[in-house]
């Protein structure tokens, strides 16, 4: 595991976009896994400096986001596809065909994880996937508990997240109380996982994660066994490491 601390949050954003743009130039039919929360939105924004200067292209990547709320139509401004297309897709030449989030309002909600899991399959490996980390140790929406479920699946989301995402939103009640995201098990298939935190509150999972015991009541700690992690880290959330 590579573990990085970053001074400078552009330094953290250049760095993380570089490993990304690296990819593409290299492998210009890249499987990105992405993620949501305020831990990518800079690497997003410097990916789209990069492209807008001509310095990468997303025209033959696909992509695969870790999770969706239920619940919500595609085009709820909290969704996490408004969120993607807002802060990536629409400002660079990715074909939208190519893009996927888990579909939280479909009707059959075992039948769309199914489908998802095998789609990833289907595409995958994913070459890199980006991941924040819930104050918990959330990996997507793979909330702590006695036991993991492997692949894409439906989770109760833990008050704690409720709390942490309501700011996203215009009262807490409006937050869902359920999320589809892909398990840990399909998280650990990537190529390579592109850990990024920022901020003093996520020093201590951060620790607990990356140095403590490998454990489902944090779901972050099996990072530990993946043999490609790569960890970004701003001051605050390096703090104890
Ligand atoms: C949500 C997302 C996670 C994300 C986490 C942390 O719960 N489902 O994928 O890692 O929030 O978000 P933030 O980066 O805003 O702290």
């Amino acid at each position: 595991m590579n573990i990085w601390t970053f001074e400078h949050e552009h330094d953290l954003n250049a760095t993380g976009a570089g490993i990304i743009a690296a990819l593409l130039q290299s492998k210009r039919k890249a499987v990105l896994g992405l993620a949501t929360g305020s831990s990518p939105v800079g690497i997003y924004k410097e990916l789209i400096q990069m492209y807008s200067k001509g310095l990468v292209s997303f025209a033959q990547a696909s992509s695969f986001n870790l999770d969706e709320y239920v619940g919500l139509p595609e085009d709820h401004p909290q969704s996490y596809r408004s969120f993607m297309n807002e802060q990536l897709f629409n400002h660079i030449d990715m074909n939208m065909n190519l893009t996927h989030v888990p579909n939280g309002n479909a009707t059959d909600l075992t039948a769309e994880c199914a489908h998802y899991e095998q789609l990833v399959n289907d595409h995958g490996p994913v070459d890199i996937q980006l991941l924040g980390i819930g104050h918990n140790g959330h990996i997507g929406f793979n909330e702590p508990g006695a036991s993991l479920t492997s692949g894409t699946h439906v989770v109760d989301l833990k008050d704690e997240t409720r709390k942490a995402n309501a700011r996203f939103f215009d009262s807490p009640s409006d937050v869902p109380k359920q999320a589809m995201t892909m398990g840990v098990g399909s998280i650990l298939k990537a190529k390579q996982i592109l850990l990024v935190a920022r901020g003093e509150d996520k020093a201590e999972i951060i620790r607990t994660a990356l140095t403590g015991p490998i454990t489902t009541e944090c779901p972050a700690s099996l990072l530990q066994c993946h043999p490609n992690v790569i960890v970004l880290l701003d001051r605050g959330a390096g703090r104890l490491m």
